[in-house]
């Protein structure tokens, strides 16, 4: 994920076309294709041919080896199988009580009156809710523990990156806090599997971590073949998948450290768009404080994909070839990556007229196509928590605008700044709250 910033590939697109190559140092041949037919048949192609495990190996010394983002071909789709009913609608929508909760805690400790980042306090509120949803866990000190340790394997600079890329480094002395802190997560974690493993009331629990271990060795199928977005969306919520061997702890550990790096600072990082760019545009804030408070989702659905279109939070996704291929009308070699330049798809006003004005009204009651819009990749590898994602976006979103009236300001957009491998606001999003409401009882 991350190869190079939007400015310049924006500017290589212009003068190169939809289909360009650069050879960058440490990651060979790279060919982005920002023509959404091209996109397509990368979504489309034979998971076999285009590998995004591979694509994705920097992660390894942080998530592990058995992760499903840097495993592929079969064993990929078993471990994805296993873990789509979790992430499926109606287990998602069950969750969603807990993530209003967990929000409105939050945004109750919010100051009045003063510009602070509210980057954070999306990372505080996003973390809160895989650790209670996802992981499941209970314990208060563990919890504690938890929310210590996450931020900090989170935060990891260019130099830890590196250590993460290639785990022999984190043996050594100057990377000795970095290990530290992943044998620390280690701990916590396994302690949550085994404490898991022997609930007597496995049967009836919500969170992901027992629904993975349930979910396996079963004959029945999940009736959701891995990997299609249909089937990710459309998968029952039966937590049982085909003929695939139970996870052992190592690979439990492994799919919950991934869990929670990807669903966690990526939602919060969307959120602090949304209310940086909320906060610029007074119309749409006031239509969205409105749709808070009538209960009209799609309208706050509508400025979560639009947010997610004009500030991709993972700037753009990366398969390496296995076989050469035909692509974008040359023959492409086996071992170089492509990459589908979501960004750039995003800002084409050819897709999307006028690309660079935040418009939610684009994305109302309106459907793209897989290949046009793409912040959740796509394929194969499409997010597996993207409906998670929005779900919780939607809540929080509803709860912050229910809660506080904000502040807009006519201060210039905030730039992007990389963080590991998101793209998040250079100053956190600093919004300003005039006072607290009052929000509508439920009915
Ligand atoms: C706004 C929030 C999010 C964004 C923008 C996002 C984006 C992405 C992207 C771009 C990919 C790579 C897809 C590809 O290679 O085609 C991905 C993969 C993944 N995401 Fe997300 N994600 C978000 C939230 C979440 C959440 C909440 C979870 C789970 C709790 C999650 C779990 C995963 C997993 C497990 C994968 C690997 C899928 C695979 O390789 O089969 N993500 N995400």
């Amino acid at each position: 994920m991350l190869w190079c910033g939007p400015r310049f590939v924006g500017a290589c697109r212009r003068r190169y076309g939809p289909a360009f190559t650069l050879r960058i140092a440490s990651m060979g041949t790279v060919v982005y294709l920002a023509d959404p037919a091209d996109i397509k048949a990368v979504f489309a192609g034979d998971p076999r041919i285009y590998h995004a495990g591979e694509a994705n190996s920097m992660l390894k010394g942080l998530l592990g080896d058995t992760s499903v983002l840097v495993i592929d071909d079969d064993v990929h789709r078993d471990r994805r199988r296993l873990m789509l009913a979790p992430f499926a609608r109606d287990a998602v929508a069950r969750q969603a009580p807990l993530i209003a909760e967990i929000a409105a805690e939050n945004i109750a400790s919010w100051p009045v009156g003063t510009t602070f980042p509210v980057a954070p306090r999306m990372s505080q509120i996003t973390l809160e809710v895989i650790l209670r949803t996802v992981i499941g866990a209970s314990d208060p000190a563990r919890l504690a523990a938890l929310r210590e340790v996450m931020p900090r394997l989170l935060s990891v600079g260019p130099w830890q990156t590196l250590a993460l890329s290639n785990p022999k480094l984190l043996a050594r002395r100057p990377w000795r806090g970095l290990r530290e802190a992943i044998a620390e997560a280690d701990r916590l974690l396994y302690a949550e599997i085994t404490e898991r493993r022997a609930d007597p009331d496995l049967g009836n629990r919500t969170d992901a971590l027992a629904m993975l271990i349930r979910a396996a060795g079963s004959d029945v199928a999940a009736g959701a073949a891995a990997g299609s977005d249909v089937a990710a969306g459309a998968a029952t919520g039966s937590d049982v998948a085909a003929g695939a061997a139970p996870m052992t702890d190592r690979e439990l550990r492994d799919q919950l450290m991934t869990l929670l790096v990807a669903g966690h600072d990526t939602t919060a990082t969307g959120l602090s768009w949304a209310l940086e760019r909320l906060t610029r545009h007074p119309e749409i804030l006031a239509r969205a404080v409105q749709a808070a408070r009538d209960g009209d989702d799609d309208y706050l659905d509508a400025v979560a994909k639009e947010t997610l279109r004009i500030r991709p939070v993972v700037f753009d996704v990366g398969r390496i070839l296995k076989a050469p291929v035909e692509l974008a009308g040359h023959l492409l070699p086996a071992g170089i990556m492509v990459v589908p330049a979501m960004v750039v798809v995003h800002a084409s006003d050819a897709v999307y007229p006028q690309a660079d004005r935040f418009d939610p009204d684009r994305m109302a009651g309106v459907t793209h196509s897989p290949s046009e819009y793409l912040p959740f990749g796509g394929g194969n590898r499409r997010c597996l928590g993207a409906t998670f994602a929005l779900v919780e976006f939607r809540v929080v979103l509803r709860e912050v605008l229910r809660r506080v009236e904000l502040d807009t300001t006519e201060l210039p957009a905030e730039r992007r700044r990389l963080k590991h491998v998101i793209f998040v606001p250079h100053r956190g999003a600093r919004i300003r709250i005039r006072s607290r409401r009052v929000p509508p009882t439920p009915e």
